[in-house]
């Protein structure tokens, strides 16, 4: 069982904790918080099934989510451990609402298409998770910028038929990014 201790925290949403690998500063791992009882699990269970899927796929291109390495017993319970999202210089990559708020949505048109393709292309189903402070703006660079989603990945349906077949999948994948548009960019109260 690995021991996570408080100085290895990284940061906590509504229902999960991330903690820096105390062997491996580019890995973290999530926990759901003890406190969270609402959905118990669910999120993380659908994450872990989604990247499950994804292996067995093959999915090789990992430019827009963090890789995920397995499961893992914690003190603080079963957890699962993703690569952490930095930028060039080290430090941990900060959340899109953020840059959102500072200069706004137009200066990211590039990135937000890049990021949109990945998931149309790879057929890559996200759930309603995918909003701003869930999505990092990794920098490769001062000028080259890489959005990566941390949390919404999978959907709760992922078994069923219609997310095996491309077509619909796909389809899914564009209903759900015009929502996210609508909610989020045209209107950018809602990011933060
Ligand atoms: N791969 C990652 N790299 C860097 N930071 C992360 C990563 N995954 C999560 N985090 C940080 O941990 C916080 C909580 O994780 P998240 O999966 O969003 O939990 P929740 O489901 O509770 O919102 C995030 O808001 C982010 O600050
Ligand atoms: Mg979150």
């Amino acid at each position: 069982m690995l021991i996570l201790n408080e100085e290895d925290f990284l940061a906590k949403g509504n229902e999960r904790a991330c903690y820096l690998h105390p062997q491996d500063k580019n890995k973290a791992i999530k926990v759901t918080l003890e406190n969270s009882k609402r959905k118990k699990n669910k999120q993380t269970k659908m994450e872990i099934a989604y990247y499950k899927q994804l292996e067995k796929r093959g999915l090789k291109n990992w430019k827009h989510l963090p890789q995920y390495f397995g499961e893992i017993k914690t003190n603080k319970g079963l957890g699962f451990i993703v690569e952490v999202i930095r930028d060039y210089d080290g430090q941990v990559s900060k959340n899109f609402a953020y840059y959102l708020k500072q200069d706004g949505v137009q200066t990211y048109q590039k990135e937000l298409e890049q990021y949109r393709e990945y998931f149309v292309d790879n057929c890559i189903i996200f759930n309603y998770g995918m909003m701003p402070k869930n999505m990092l703006l990794r920098k490769n660079s001062p000028t080259d910028f890489d959005l990566v989603l941390i949390d919404g990945l999978g959907d709760v349906s992922h078994f069923t038929l219609p997310n095996k077949i491309p077509y619909f999948a796909r389809r899914r994948i564009n209903r759900r990014w015009m929502k996210f548009v609508r909610k989020y960019l045209i209107n950018l109260k809602n990011c933060f």
